[in-house]
């Protein structure tokens, strides 16, 4: 009799228990609509139901603290993501409407230009834009020893998961921290862009990793990344000491990349260190059928010694240098080669390493070389792979029984030797 009553009971909250789950949803899909009715889309909807007690008394805590400062429109960092103690100025790009500058349209050389290139010229101009999403706190307490920031579409949420788990996996390993930030844009038009952007917003709630400016995420805006990275860099990581940039579709053996920071540290060689799969003595691509062709009309002279975007190591020294030259720098359609042109304007050059396969290993992609895990173990990084082939790869090349003849390593100098 007892039994059969509590059965009974347990039947009864069941339903109840599921109807208030439905009834909370709700709420929690009309405070998004709410929020952005009010057209306060990056100060999404953490602040009103993700924001627990303890949050939100940092967070009046951190309005005393700065009175009248920026109650960010658009554009600034919610400030409940800020330290209550810190006080470093905050992203100050507002402007949201950059609009074109007509007066190249009257050119000859633009009405000669491909078509193609029409809107990264009359936008050439617009280089710093508000923040949707950014993570003040992300470098700002302590020492992080190398900061790995990857580039990424809101649409590569696998290949994000997939490197979550693997190479960009945030971690101390013997003392020193890693940590991982992915740069995004906002959805290119034409897209669903509203749905896209509350996913990417989601996704930030669970992993607290997403950088995202307001600009159109497009091959031609790439260089917008690497600006307003540079910028946001000098901005909130004052205590990091290395950074890894690259693509989200890359193989990286962290374990060599810290052994390569050694090395140079050892050497004495950090300091202005820039180190990946550089391309000398190259010249502009006028295949017009190529993603990367250039007309003239753009550019008419051999770039400068750059390194492949797929990943590459720098030191945040000079990070900081490079910050400060780019703005000197017109903005340049291609990533890798802009970044290449900040350098020569500090009359640098990079480091060829052969440890970065931005190119793959082999040029064939049916070869069996590209499948074998003994060279991902000696290896830094490959381009390019799949989610899953990544995640695969990281589990053979980390296994305990993977015997390989010979663990080349990173600064051996046979494999270490430079083609320059
Ligand atoms: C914040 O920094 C500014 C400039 O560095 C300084 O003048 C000011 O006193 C600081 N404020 C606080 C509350 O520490
Ligand atoms: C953007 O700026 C242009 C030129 O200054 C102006 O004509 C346009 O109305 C502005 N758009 C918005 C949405 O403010
Ligand atoms: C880059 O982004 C800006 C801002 O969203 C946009 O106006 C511009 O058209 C984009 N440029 C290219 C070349 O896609």
């Amino acid at each position: 009799m007892d039994n059969l009553f509590r059965r009974k009971r347990i039947g009864l909250l069941k339903p109840l228990l599921s109807l208030s789950l439905v009834f909370v949803s709700f709420l929690m899909i009309h405070k998004l609509k709410l929020a952005e009715k009010d057209g306060v889309r990056q100060k999404h909807a953490g602040e009103t139901y993700w924001c627990d007690t303890e949050c939100l008394a940092s967070k009046k805590g951190v309005g005393k603290n700065h009175p009248g400062s920026e109650s960010s429109v658009l554009g600034g960092e919610p400030d409940a993501q800020r330290p209550p103690t810190g006080n470093r100025s905050s992203w100050d790009a507002q402007v949201l409407n950059c609009s074109e500058d007509a007066s190249v349209r009257s050119r000859d050389w633009f009405q000669r230009l491909d078509q193609r290139f029409h809107q990264f010229v009359l936008y050439r101009h617009c280089r710093y834009f508000p923040m949707l999403l950014n993570h003040p706190e992300k470098c700002a307490d302590g020492e992080v020893h190398l900061l790995m920031v990857i580039k990424s579409i809101i649409e590569q949420h696998d290949r994000r998961e997939a490197v979550r788990k693997t190479w960009g996996k945030e971690r101390t390993v013997d003392g020193r921290k890693i940590t991982t930030l992915f740069l995004l844009g906002s959805p290119a038009s034409g897209k669903d862009a509203k749905n896209l952007q509350k996913l990417i917003e989601y996704e930030d709630r669970i992993y607290g990793d997403i950088l995202q400016w307001d600009f159109m995420d497009t091959f031609f805006n790439l260089t917008l990344k690497e600006v307003n990275f540079l910028k946001w860099f000098d901005l909130y990581c004052p205590g990091v000491r290395f950074i890894f940039k690259g693509d989200d579709d890359v193989f990286v053996n962290t374990h060599n990349l810290l052994e390569l920071i050694d090395f140079k540290v050892e050497a004495r060689k950090e300091a202005d260190m820039l180190v990946g799969d550089t391309i000398f003595k190259a010249i502009p691509i006028r295949n017009r059928q190529s993603k990367y062709y250039i007309p003239r009309e753009l550019y008419d002279k051999p770039y400068p010694p750059y390194v492949g975007g797929g990943g590459f190591l720098m030191s945040a020294h000079l990070a900081r240098r490079l910050y400060v030259a780019s703005e000197d720098v017109e903005l340049y359609p291609i990533d890798d080669v802009f970044l290449g042109m900040c350098l020569e304007a500090l009359k640098l050059a990079p480091e060829m390493h052969p440890g970065f396969r931005t190119f793959g290993i082999t040029k064939q992609k049916v070869s069996p070389m590209n499948n074998e895990p003994c060279f991902y173990k000696q290896l830094i990084l490959v381009h390019k792979l799949g989610a899953e082939e990544l995640l695969r790869m990281w589990s053979v090349v980390h296994q305990e029984d993977l015997v390989c003849a010979k663990k080349t390593s990173v600064h051996d100098p046979q494999l270490a030797k430079s083609s320059h």
